[in-house]
């Protein structure tokens, strides 16, 4: 039986087509899963193995995407360790405690994770049953200093003020959150990956805020323990930073199967410029809004896409970030079709 062609693709090899997932693809843009979650909130779906895999499963068998990524959410690991979350329709994520002092950190519970005993490695199982041969499974989680923005900032935030007047004050507290966290994220991913995940994502999505001799003090060195830890394992490793053009030189340091970068970069003129030394792929990077424009507009753009990046193996089609909810589904399917019909030029 041949791989998955995700994962050819995430070791740099031919594929015979271009593979491609989107991000959130389980979500409400979908109306099967709008059918689920009207009678289950988010957190119930995500602790209840059957739920999550039925969602996780939808968009695989609606449009034919090349990967399903396991339906949860980064913040869920947090619980375990001691912080209670929250989703507030219409607000988003609220942590309590908020992690502010030396207390609270050293607080904090170093768990461990059992594949057959958590409800992620039961939700991964069940998934990876069910799923073709010729699909992958994508394990996930949030990066360490992502991961520290909201236990300390307790919420989504704008300008990062708390977490950086720690930063700005006792760094090395923060270093000790940071360090908590890694240990308990590489425990979370290795139980993924040992239930069945193919791969993994690792999600920095406020790498942004960082100054880039923050970014190489207080995310980078996080970022390597994880990546180094799990390499044993052989499964293929992907980064998605967000809004990280300027820590492009810093990422491509780092152990990584495949870098996935936001809208905002253009992807083939980084790839060109890191050629030989960088990871074996990268993937994205379509602006999730266009899926929401007129249909000859999203497939001329993602044509372009396709044209810069697809001549070179290695390549997986995705968004810059997560679908938005407004998305017509008919255009998810639109845009499945195109990246699938596409053919390389000889
Ligand atoms: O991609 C997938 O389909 C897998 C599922 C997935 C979710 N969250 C489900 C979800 C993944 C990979 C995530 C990652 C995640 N969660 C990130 C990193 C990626 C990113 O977006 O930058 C972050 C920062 C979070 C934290 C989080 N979870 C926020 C900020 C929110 C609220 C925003 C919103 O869309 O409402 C969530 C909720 C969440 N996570 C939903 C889903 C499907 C919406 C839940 C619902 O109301 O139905």
């Amino acid at each position: 039986m041949s791989e998955a062609i995700f994962i050819q693709a995430c070791k740099g090899q031919e594929t015979k087509q271009v593979p491609l997932w989107i991000m959130r693809q389980a979500g409400r843009y979908l109306p099967a899963y709008q059918e689920v979650r009207a009678k289950y909130d988010f957190l119930t779906m995500c602790h209840e193995p059957e739920l999550s895999a039925e969602v996780t499963l939808q968009p695989v068998r609606e449009f034919g995407f090349d990967a399903a990524i396991i339906f949860s959410d980064i913040l869920l690991p947090l619980e375990p360790m001691g912080i209670e979350v929250q989703f507030i329709e219409g607000k988003g994520p609220r942590l309590a405690p908020q992690i502010r002092t030396r207390r609270d950190i050293e607080k904090l519970a170093m768990v461990e994770f059992d594949a057959d005993a958590c409800f992620l490695g039961k939700a991964l199982k069940r998934v990876r049953g069910e799923l073709d041969t010729n699909k992958a499974l994508i394990g996930f989680a949030g990066a360490p200093w992502t991961m520290a923005c909201y236990a300390v900032e307790g919420m989504g935030s704008r300008d990062y003020a708390v977490i950086k007047h720690l930063m700005n004050t006792e760094p090395d507290a923060l270093h000790a959150l940071l360090d908590k966290l890694t240990t308990v994220l590489i425990r979370w991913l290795r139980m993924q990956l040992e239930a069945g995940a193919d791969a993994f994502q690792v999600f920095d999505s406020w790498a942004d805020a960082l100054a880039p001799m923050d970014y190489r003090e207080f995310a980078l060195p996080y970022l390597q323990k994880i990546f180094n830890a799990l390499r044993p394992l052989g499964k293929p490793a992907i980064l998605f930073s967000k809004d990280a053009g300027a820590f492009v030189g810093e990422n491509h340091q780092l152990p990584i199967d495949v870098l996935a970068m936001d809208w905002r970069v253009n992807l083939a003129a980084i790839r060109n410029r890191y050629l030989g030394i960088g990871p074996s792929a990268y993937q994205g990077n379509l602006d999730p809004l266009v899926l929401s424009g007129r249909r000859d507009i999203l497939l001329q753009k993602a044509g372009k896409i396709l044209s810069e990046n697809a001549g070179m193996p290695g390549y997986i089609f995705n968004l810059g970030h997560g679908i938005t909810p407004a998305t017509p589904v008919d255009n998810v399917r639109a845009l499945v079709d195109f990246v699938h019909g596409y053919r390389r030029q000889p």
